[in-house]
């Protein structure tokens, strides 16, 4: 729950964000969420598209009463803005997803929760009425998926993410792998973060990747194509392919089935140099047209990121570290002021660009590196 401190958190900028965070997270922990895999370069690219695409604003246009609610998959969502899985979110703040989940339904969107975010399905169900979506990896083959899909369908869970960009485990060392040992090599990080200390032990230290089978039984994370018509009918609701950057696998995922996609590069964390998600985006809707809703997550930082990504073609955005860091810096209201950061800076945003609905947004309002 968040003390009396966290209650008048307000972001004006993602600088803020990383300030916030900065300040209450051990030093390890903050560089691991911030930043990218290797040498960052699909970070970077992800976060300066935005940079290379333009507003062109309607002249003489003033709009009132805005409307930024929007509908992904038939749910009315207050914004286009929802929050992304993410796992060992305990690791950010005992409260984790359940902090997370919260503050998205009182914003009025949905929360996406990673299959291993550290709370159980059942957990974070008892947390929230609002929206939720099951994140899926297949970890250890499909035994371990069966029980992760059947817990989410009889939980209510809306839809089922099938995150297709993390083929092979990652063997490279990370802070998200702390424990006991590991937490006394990082003594004096965590010397000097005494909240975020407290936090953790009273946690039980959990790190959050509990709920995931172990030991593996192979390298491969993600399902595969063949995979899809299995998890479609032990799942039997939409299915969302997360982490398609080429229009080829955005055909394929639509052949699957899926009822959404969303252009992802995992936010840069698992193979770094790939393109900038929103450079790819325009060329996939291209292809796939409205076959499928397209989503698009990576690099979003403001409000004005929201619109040009919705201009390009993408019905919504998911947001990872923005939240994420907030989240380590304020529980939930550190969450709740993201999404609160979101909300006003996209409707300011729609307002300078003239623009009434988000439903109206399209590449008029912007000129881009990428469009046709
Ligand atoms: C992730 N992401 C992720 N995705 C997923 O499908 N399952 C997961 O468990 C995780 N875990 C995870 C941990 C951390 C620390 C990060 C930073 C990211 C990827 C996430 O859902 C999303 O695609 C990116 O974070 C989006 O990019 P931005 O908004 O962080 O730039």
């Amino acid at each position: 729950m968040p003390n009396s401190l966290d209650r008048e958190v307000v972001f004006q900028s993602y600088e803020d964000i990383l300030k916030a965070a900065r300040r209450r997270l051990p030093k390890s922990i903050f560089t691991e969420i911030a930043s990218g895999r290797d040498r960052g370069v699909t970070l970077k690219a992800n976060v300066e598209a935005f940079d290379k695409v333009f507003l062109v604003p309607r002249a003489a246009v003033a709009t009132v009463d805005r409307e930024k609610a929007t509908t992904v998959l038939g749910r009315e969502i207050a914004m286009p803005v929802i929050i992304d899985p993410v796992g060992a979110l305990r690791l950010l703040h005992p409260d984790g997803a359940i902090a997370a989940a919260r503050a998205a339904h009182d914003a009025g969107t949905i929360c996406a929760v990673s299959m291993v975010a550290g709370h159980s399905i059942q957990e974070l169900r008892a947390a929230t009425t609002g929206p939720l979506w099951q994140q899926l990896y297949l970890f250890n083959g499909r035994e371990y998926a069966e029980e992760v899909i059947s817990q989410a369908k009889s939980c209510g869970y809306d839809a089922l993410v099938v995150t297709v960009d993390y083929p092979v485990a990652s063997k490279s060392p990370s802070a998200l792998g702390i424990n006991l040992r590991s937490a006394l090599q990082y003594a004096p990080e965590l010397i000097v973060r005494p909240r975020w200390t407290w936090g953790f032990v009273r946690d039980g230290m959990r790190v959050g990747l509990a709920n995931a089978p172990n030991p593996r039984s192979s390298d491969i994370v993600t399902a595969q194509w063949d995979d899809f018509a299995w998890i479609r009918e032990k799942w039997g609701g939409p299915v969302i392919v997360k982490g398609i950057i080429t229009p080829e696998d955005a055909r394929r995922a639509v052949d699957a089935g899926a009822s959404a996609i969303v252009v992802s590069n995992h936010g840069g964390i698992v193979l770094d140099g790939t393109p900038a998600t929103l450079s790819s985006l325009p060329a996939i809707k291209r292809a796939v047209g409205d076959s499928v809703e397209v989503l698009l997550d990576g690099g979003v930082r403001q409000g004005s990121d929201v619109v040009k990504a919705l201009a390009l073609g993408a019905k919504a955005v998911l947001i990872g570290r923005p939240y994420v860091l907030a989240l380590g810096a304020a529980g939930q209201q550190g969450v709740r002021a993201v999404l609160e950061y979101f909300s006003t800076q996209l409707d300011r945003c729609l307002g300078m660009v003239g623009c009434q609905n988000v439903a109206d947004l399209d590449d008029t309002y912007v000129t881009s590196p990428w469009s046709a």
